[in-house]
């Protein structure tokens, strides 16, 4: 089975082709044939985020550049002898699904009607979360695809995918060969991203139960806010943890900041007050030195990883657990990995940890791709959902009444 993905949930423009062995139910390999990505993070820097409208031109502009670019790595640019003229059925077929993306529709016509129909089985596309009038491109190049090349599109949701890819160990044969691995259940995934902040437990396949989420801004919001308190550039999560490893480890801040709901009893987050705390210990300091802004960043970085550890620790070992997930951009920060690794292997020395590879961490299309190879079920019409849900919360403790009864 071969899958183009697209990811455009947020500012990286993500495009992949993966190959999967075709084992069954769940193939045991990933062939990446290509796995590219444009990131507009420089450009929404000036904003200190994201900014939608930007980030909608920025997909619009890059996104059939960088198919051609994907579509090239794999082989797939058969030119045709004479280009496809299109029925007036299909002109107006396209011309419904790209309204809104009228240059888009021109690029699409000018670089693809020359091209033979590439040998993929299907089109997986990030349905949501995320900023939906980024969604809406990636959504509408994959609907006109699909109808162009007469293959289905499959809806992915965007965290699914941060799971998925944590499940990819790279093959010791090839570096474009990935090996997949089951799941064990019941699992438990803690996403970490821009704009997430999760834990979920996973009682069977495809199935999810929301334990536990931020009440205010996710983990990696708070690491590009702090950043920006400290003077440093966007996206912040990086720069934090660039800066706090300049701290030798027995290093700590005079007064320590606090640890947000680390004994709240449930499985919630919240880093709103992490991030005020913060600034007001800027504050305290009559002479903020680079020394003094390292000493912030780590006690910020160790507040949130004692947080996100101890939560998931607790719920790991409460609902008995036999695998840890991680997933989200902030799973590229190596004090979180080191001490998830370190913490797993002494507490739960039964239980697997699965973190995805860093350079995979972020946004991509592979990402998509993969969870797109797992979900496989395609659907005619698909709508940008912003927030898109992967899981219905429930109460924990409803759920253990209902158990007793
Ligand atoms: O998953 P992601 O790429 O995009 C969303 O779906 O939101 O996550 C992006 C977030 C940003 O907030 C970024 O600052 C954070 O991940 N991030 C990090 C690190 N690298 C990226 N946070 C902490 N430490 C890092 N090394
Ligand atoms: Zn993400």
């Amino acid at each position: 089975m071969r899958i183009l993905a697209i990811e455009t949930s947020c500012d990286e423009t993500g495009i992949a082709i993966v190959e999967a062995s075709r084992t069954s139910p769940i193939p045991k390999t990933i062939k990446v044939l290509s796995n590219t990505l444009i990131s507009q993070a420089s450009l929404h820097a000036v904003f200190g985020g994201v900014f939608p409208a930007l980030a909608r031109r920025e997909h619009a502009k890059n996104i059939i550049p960088l198919l051609l670019h994907a579509l090239t790595e794999a082989g797939y640019t058969k030119q045709l002898k004479t280009s496809r003229i299109l029925t007036e059925k299909e002109e107006r077929a396209l011309a419904k699904i790209l309204h809104k993306e009228l240059e888009l529709f021109e690029l699409f016509k000018s670089t693809l009607l020359s091209l033979k129909v590439p040998p993929l089985d299907a089109i997986a596309v990030t349905a949501g979360p995320g900023l939906e009038p980024a969604l809406w491109v990636g959504i509408n190049t994959a609907e006109a695809l699909g109808a162009l090349w007469g293959i289905p599109v499959i809806p992915v949701n965007h965290m699914e995918g941060h799971i998925a890819t944590a499940l990819l160990k790279p093959s010791p044969l090839s570096t474009t060969l990935y090996q997949l691995s089951t799941i064990q259940f019941p699992a438990l995934a803690l996403l970490i991203s821009g704009g997430h902040t999760e834990l979920v437990l996973m009682p069977s396949v495809g199935k999810y139960k929301m334990l536990g989420q931020t009440r205010d801004d996710a983990v990696g919001e708070a690491f590009d806010k702090v950043a920006r308190m400290l003077g440093l550039a966007y996206p912040g999560g990086p720069e934090v943890s660039k800066l706090a490893e300049k701290v030798p480890p027995t290093e700590k801040l005079t007064i320590p900041l606090p640890r947000p709901m680390l004994k709240s009893g449930d499985f919630d987050f919240s880093f709103s007050g992490l991030k005020t705390s913060v600034l007001y210990a800027i504050k305290k300091f009559e002479n903020f030195t680079d020394h003094d802004r390292a000493l912030v960043a780590k006690d910020f970085e160790d507040s949130v990883t004692e947080v996100l550890l101890a939560k998931t620790l607790t719920a790991a070992k409460k609902y008995k657990v036999k695998e840890i997930i991680l997933g989200g951009g902030v799973t590229a920060n190596k004090k979180i990995r080191s001490s998830f690794h370190e913490a797993v292997a002494r507490e739960l020395p039964a239980t697997k940890l699965f973190i995805p590879h860093i350079l995979l961490s972020g946004d991509n299309g592979l990402m998509i791709g993969v969870a797109g190879v797992l979900r496989s079920k395609s659907k005619k019409h698909i709508v940008a959902n912003g927030t898109l849900k992967l899981a219905k919360s429930v109460s924990p403790t409803l759920a253990e009444l209902r158990k007793k009864k």
